[in-house]
């Protein structure tokens, strides 16, 4: 594990670029002095075991941290709404889309129906028109961090780069681990823009079409570097999600390491100590952070990261995209008094291993052209057709899948409704066990999962998250058979 130095911080921060986004930064810092901006302005818990709200996507003018942007919104805000409910609530939502184009909500990482009006991506809600999702969470659904965003195929990417995510977060086992409960609880979102003068969105073909659309506003909560304090206790967590349609953050915070305590699919069986996370799109993780260092601010950092072989690519393809050499300032965390007077647990929930596959397949993950469709992302040489199904499993089974990237792009590989526990990379164990739903492939890995399919029957989808990639074509359909 590499250590935080504190002298490499110094060098970091004595060039001109972080000098000046740290400027922007104090602006904004001053203004909003007096408000909790790492607050959200509507969360919807549920009461009485029913989680009803109505959620309207628009598009229209709003404020983006200190601009005036127009963008696509839940309910006149980005991110959307923040959702909790327990295991066993009925959730109702009264959906409107305002939106000039169609679109839908899919519920990423929630283990619930995949038909009907529960997650069921296949359905096309057109504009101006509503409709009423429900569904229930299942009474054994683990406790962990969700997020609803658009799944129409095609417009995928286009619609979360607006703005479209909110947070779903399930309650449980988890929050009532004393160590976890006493910590301070704060949310990350994580998205970035590309927006003109003026605050208008700017067109996809000017970002990158190989590595995905990128913007270089990037908020967190939709503000420009908040502050997260922790108060006196000495423990912050921090629940981040990568809700970007394609760009990878690569988090540091000066100075502390973090605590990872849950992954997309809920909690580890105890604390795993990083100094530095890698989120890609889709990925959630809720770290603790402890106060022990000399009280003060320090820079939630997004590191440079590579997601290209330069040599075979050429930057030429790459649009905008040239990879950012050095890191930015995504948020503060700040604490006046040196303590810990909460410690950090030590067991959190127990991650059972999954029994033998009944069956072993293999994705191989490429991309290509296709004639008369130009740049495609394949699985097993094949771009993605809604009446096709790509795969065909037994409900209540195990399965194990090889996931094979042959190509020289990153892909984030994502399926829906069931999580999945990661078993190997390249052969070599991975070194802890944990829930799952997205996993990064690398160029040349062989990455083996093992999926439970569980408890829904139906069709559904599995694809990569950089979702430039999945909308030109890196989607299959998964049949999962009762
Ligand atoms: Cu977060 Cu199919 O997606
Ligand atoms: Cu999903
Ligand atoms: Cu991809």
């Amino acid at each position: 594990m590499k250590q935080i130095n504190r002298r490499k911080f110094l060098i970091l921060s004595s060039s001109s670029a972080i000098a000046s986004l740290m400027a922007q930064c104090s602006i904004v810092n001053t203004q909003e002095k007096k408000q909790n901006f790492s607050s959200y302005p509507q969360i919807n818990q549920s009461q009485d075991g029913i989680l009803e709200l109505d959620l309207t996507a628009n598009f229209n003018q709003i404020n983006l941290g200190n601009k005036q942007a127009s963008l696509l919104n839940y309910n006149g805000q980005i991110p959307g709404p923040r959702l909790e409910a327990k295991p066993g609530d009925t959730i109702r939502i009264n959906f409107t889309n305002n939106l000039p184009q169609p679109t839908n909500l899919h519920y990423h990482g929630l283990h619930i129906p995949i038909t009907g009006n529960a997650d069921n991506v296949f359905l096309h809600i057109p504009p101006g028109d509503r409709f009423t999702y429900q569904f229930q969470i299942p009474e054994n659904h683990p406790a962990g961090m969700f997020w609803y965003h658009p799944h129409l195929h095609g417009l995928v990417a286009e619609q979360l780069f607006g703005g479209l995510a909110g947070l779903f977060i399930v309650r449980g086992e988890l929050d009532e681990i004393p160590e976890v409960k006493a910590a301070s609880e704060q949310f990350l979102v994580l998205q970035d823009f590309a927006l003109d003068e003026q605050g208008n969105m700017l067109p996809s073909q000017e970002l990158s079409i190989m590595t995905g659309r990128e913007g270089n506003l990037i908020t967190a909560n939709g503000k420009f570097n908040p502050n997260f304090a922790i108060p006196a206790q000495g423990l912050l967590r921090l629940r981040i999600l990568n809700a970007s349609t394609s760009r990878f953050y690569h988090l540091s915070l000066e100075e502390h390491s973090f605590y990872l305590i849950a992954t997309d699919g809920g909690a580890l069986a105890e604390p795993v100590e990083m100094s530095e996370l890698l989120l890609t799109p889709g990925e959630r993780a809720d770290v603790l952070i402890q106060a022990n260092r000399e009280p003060g601010k320090y820079r939630l950092l997004n590191l440079p990261y590579e997601r290209v072989g330069m040599g075979m690519m050429g930057r030429g393809m790459m649009g905008k995209n040239i990879p950012e050499s050095q890191p930015q300032v995504l948020a503060t965390v700040s604490y006046e008094t040196k303590v810990t007077a909460v410690p950090l647990p030590t067991k959190l929930i127990p991650v059972p291993a999954l029994p033998k596959p009944e069956k072993v397949r293999r994705f191989q993950m490429n991309h290509g052209m296709i004639p008369d469709q130009g740049m495609a992302f394949l699985f097993n040489g094949e771009s993605y057709q809604s009446k096709r199904i790509d795969t065909q499993v037994q409900l209540n089974t195990v399965e194990d899948w090889e996931l094979i990237n042959t190509g020289m792009i990153h892909h984030p590989f994502h399926v829906h409704a069931n999580a999945f526990q990661v078993l190997s990379r390249n052969g070599k164990p991975e070194p802890y066990r944990a829930w799952k739903d997205v996993v990064l492939v690398r160029p040349g890995e062989t990455v083996l999962i093992r999926i439970p399919l569980r408890d829904f029957a139906g069709k559904t989808v599995y694809h990569c998250h950089i979702l430039d990639h999945e909308d030109l074509g890196m989607m299959g359909n998964l049949e999962i058979k009762a």
